[in-house]
C-alpha cells in the first residue's frame, strides 16, 4: 500500500525547512462537494499543503490536475484512503505523519455515502453507511489528532436530514446504540426506508461527534463544526436510486437551487464548505453546527448527553484504538 500514493508535489519551502508546512485534508474531494471544496481551499489557503485523500487514485490524480489547471495551486497531494476498511484509516495516517514537520490546519471529514439498495458492510464487518460515515471518520479523526495544528479546525459535512422538524423527506434518524448501528438486525423493512433513515443516522452521528469531541478539546483551540450543505442535487450521492430518480437528481433538481430555501449548487456548498473549515471569519466558531454560512441549533437528540458518550465509547471499542495512538484521553 505504501508504494501506491502519490506525491505529486512539495512545498520549496518545505524542503528547504524555511517554514513548518501546514496541511488541509479533505476526505471525498473526488466529486460533489469536496471537489468543490477543495477548488475553493486552493483558492483561499495558497500557501498551504491540500492533501486529498481518495480511495480511487486515478480520480485523485485528475482533480489535481484540475485544481491545478482552474486555480494555479501548485502544493496538492493526493493519499489513498478508504473508510470502509480500518487498515486503509490506519495507512492513510502513517503515511501523513511520515512527512516530517507536517501540522494539520484543517481536517474537512466529508465523504460520505447513502445507500438505499442491499445492505453492504465494510472490510471490518460494520454495516456500510454507518462505517463510512460514521466509523471511518472518527478512526482517521482520532489518528490525525497528534498532527492538529493547534490553532486547526476539523469539520464534519453533516446534514439537515439529522433534524425530524426539518422534514426532509427522508426518514428520520433512530438513535438506539452505536452497536445496534454498527450490526443492525434483519429487517423485512423495504430497503430504501431503512436506506435513507441509516444515513440520516449516520448524518446524526457525525454531529454527536462534533460535540463531544469538541468537549474532549476543551483545552486546546481546536474548532470542531458541523456543516449541513443542505439539498444538493447533482453530486454523486444518488448512486443507489433508481436509474428514473438519478436523472432527475443530475438533471432536473439543481434547477431547485435557484428559488427553494437550503437547497444549493454543489458549488456554492464547497465553498461554503471551505469557509467554515479555514476562512478567518470563523476561527472562533466551535462545537456549532452550521447550515450553509447560518450558524443554527441542530436537532434535539444531536444535544443528548447520553447518546454523545454512548457513540464515543462504543465507537473507540469497535476502531480498537489504543490511548497512545491518540492525544487526548479516549476513555
Ligand atoms: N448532496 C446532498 O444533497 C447532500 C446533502 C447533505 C449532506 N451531504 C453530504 O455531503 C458529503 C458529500 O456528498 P456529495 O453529495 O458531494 O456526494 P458525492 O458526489 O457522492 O461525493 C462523495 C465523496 O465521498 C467519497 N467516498 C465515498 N465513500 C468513500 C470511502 N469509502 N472512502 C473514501 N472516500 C469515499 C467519494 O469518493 P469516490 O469517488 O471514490 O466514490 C466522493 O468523493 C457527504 O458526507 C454527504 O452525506 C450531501
Amino acid at each position: 500500500m505504501a508504494n501506491d500514493f502519490i506525491f505529486i508535489d512539495t512545498t520549496f519551502a518545505s524542503i528547504k525547512g524555511i517554514r513548518k508546512m501546514r496541511s488541509i485534508i479533505i476526505t471525498g474531494a473526488t466529486n460533489g462537494i469536496g471537489y468543490e471544496c477543495a477548488i475553493q481551499m486552493a483558492r483561499i489557503a495558497p500557501n498551504e499543503q491540500i492533501v486529498i485523500a481518495c480511495r480511487n487514485q486515478q480520480a485523485g490524480r485528475e482533480v489535481i490536475q484540475n485544481i491545478k489547471k482552474r486555480v494555479g495551486h501548485e502544493n496538492i497531494i493526493c493519499l489513498p484512503l478508504d473508510l470502509e476498511s480500518l487498515r486503509s484509516v490506519r495507512e492513510f495516517a502513517a503515511l501523513f505523519s511520515k512527512q516530517s514537520g507536517n501540522r494539520i490546519i484543517a481536517l474537512v471529514n466529508n465523504a460520505g455515502i447513502q445507500n438505499i439498495a442491499k445492505t453492504k458492510f465494510t472490510k471490518d464487518g460494520f454495516e456500510s453507511t454507518f462505517g463510512t460515515n460514521h466509523i471511518g471518520p472518527f478512526y482517521l479523526t482520532l489518528l490525525l489528532l497528534p498532527w492538529m495544528d493547534d490553532d486547526g479546525s476539523i469539520t464534519f459535512t453533516a446534514s439537515g436530514v439529522h433534524d425530524p422538524l426539518q422534514k426532509t423527506g427522508i426518514e428520520p434518524p433512530i438513535y438506539t446504540s452505536d452497536k445496534d448501528l454498527a450490526f443492525p438486525k434483519e429487517t423485512t423493512e423495504n430497503e430504501s426506508i431503512t436506506g435513507k433513515r441509516r444515513y440520516s443516522t449516520s448524518k446524526l452521528c457525525n454531529i454527536l461527534m462534533t460535540y463531544e469531541l469538541q468537549r474532549r478539546l476543551v483545552n486546546t483551540n481546536i474548532r470542531v463544526n458541523a456543516f449541513d450543505p443542505g439539498m444538493v442535487p447533482g453530486t454523486g450521492l444518488a448512486r443507489t436510486y433508481p436509474p428514473i430518480m438519478q436523472f432527475a437528481w443530475k438533471n432536473v433538481m439543481p434547477v431547485l437551487a435557484w428559488f427553494k430555501h437550503n437547497v444549493n449548487t454543489p458549488q456554492n456548498s464547497g465553498r461554503r464548505l471551505a469557509n467554515l473549515a479555514y476562512s478567518e471569519q470563523y476561527k472562533k466558531c466551535k462545537g456549532k453546527y452550521f447550515e450553509g454560512e447560518k450558524e443554527i441549533r441542530s436537532s434535539t437528540d444531536s444535544y443528548n448527553t447520553a447518546f454523545q458518550k454512548d457513540l464515543w465509547q462504543s465507537s473507540i471499542e469497535l476502531i480498537g484504538i489504543k490511548p497512545e495512538e491518540t492525544s487526548i484521553p479516549i476513555f
